[in-house]
């Protein structure tokens, strides 16, 4: 088992085969409600049995079906039918979205309960359930939302390594980038298998980064920006062309790589060679500048002087930065834009 600390409150806990003694040990503990999503069904039947306590399943719609208040206010319905007490638990079993919908309801009934995050996709594990940022989509994505901790995280890497294809490496794109921004041996695991790393190598690891990270910073002051490595443009070019969260955050760590380069001399085609040996894709073909420009322009993440965004000056060794217009338009044509 690995064990990562977040904080003084908040455990991650990484195995196989995670059965029994899911939930921190505590006597006043009545209840807990379960929230799951379809391609979790099956692991949350399984935990449920093992729980110890009276418990409710609340099954969620599909991925950010789930993350509406309309779906939270029939969640919210659910736990007052069940009596869900202060002393009880909210458990989420699911991918980013079920954790952010947990993570939001445990914040909010009775002013805030316990959760237990169990996630179920890679990005879940290395992403969305660390950290303690939860999000309910309202017109725009995440708009609303709490901080609130976890007092755990358990992760199950025989249920990560049975992921169909593409959910797994939407994961791969974000445990590389925790790599490349933090551990250079996450890395190195992906060069030396070609692109198949192993769960137990790099799992942990990237759940440690992004711990680190976020205990340096809870509120996002300043430390935890460099988790956008590959987001600026990665986002825009989600938006632009509907590309899952992960692959166009791909696309965006390469045209990144190529403002490092020529800024710090990182080596932009070692990066570009590596995101397409794991699967994953490099390029954006024919999505419009123009549109991408005022996406990113739109992203708030724009100062006085330019567009800021995380750049590598070697594995390892991120800054953030404010590229030029014309930095932007050269990094953006290399990921096929025209
Ligand atoms: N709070 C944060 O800090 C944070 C960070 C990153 C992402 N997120 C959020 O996470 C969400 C994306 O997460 P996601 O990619 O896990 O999406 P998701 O929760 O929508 O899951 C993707 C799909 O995988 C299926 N699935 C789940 N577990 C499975 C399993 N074991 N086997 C087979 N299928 C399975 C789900 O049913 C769903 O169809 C987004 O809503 C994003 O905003 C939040």
């Amino acid at each position: 088992v690995d064990r990562i600390l977040i904080g003084d409150s908040c455990e991650v806990l990484v195995d196989r085969g995670v059965s029994g003694g899911l939930l921190p040990e505590r006597t006043d503990r009545e209840k807990a409600a379960i929230l799951t999503q379809p391609g979790a069904r099956a692991v949350a039947t399984g935990l449920a049995a093992s729980m110890g306590v009276e418990h409710l399943i609340v099954d969620l719609p599909d991925r950010e079906e789930a993350k509406t208040l309309d779906t939270v206010g029939l969640v919210y319905d659910r736990l007052a039918e069940f009596n869900l007490g202060r002393h009880d638990t909210v458990v989420g079993v699911g991918g980013g979205a079920v954790t952010d919908v947990a993570g939001f309801v445990a914040a909010t009934w009775l002013r805030g309960v316990e959760s237990v995050l169990v996630p179920t996709t890679m990005l879940g594990a290395v992403d969305a359930a660390i950290g303690g940022k939860t999000g309910i989509n309202v017109g725009g994505k995440n708009l609303v939302g709490a901080f609130w901790h976890p007092s755990r995280v358990v992760v199950d890497l025989d249920v990560l390594d049975r992921l169909p294809g593409a959910i797994r490496l939407e994961g791969d794109a974000e445990a590389l980038k925790t790599g490349l921004i933090g551990d250079p041996e996450i890395v190195t695991e992906y060069e030396r298998s070609g692109g198949r790393a192993s769960l137990d190598v790099i799992v942990p690891r990237s759940i440690a980064v992004k711990a680190a990270v976020v205990d340096e910073d809870f509120r996002e002051s300043g430390r935890r920006a460099i988790l956008n490595f590959g987001h600026t443009i990665g986002h825009a070019v989600e938006i632009a062309t509907g590309l899952p969260h992960g692959f166009a955050v791909s696309v965006g760590m390469v045209a990144a790589g190529l403002v490092s380069e020529r800024r710090y001399g990182f080596d932009h085609s070692w990066l570009s060679h590596l995101v397409f040996a794991i699967g994953l894709p490099v390029a954006a073909a024919g999505v419009s500048v123009d549109t991408c420009r005022e996406l990113i322009a739109r992203d708030k993440k724009r100062s006085a002087e330019g567009i800021r965004m995380v750049l590598l000056r070697a594995v390892g060794d991120p800054v953030l930065d404010t590229v030029t217009d014309e930095e932007l338009d050269v990094a953006l044509r290399s990921i096929g834009a025209e």
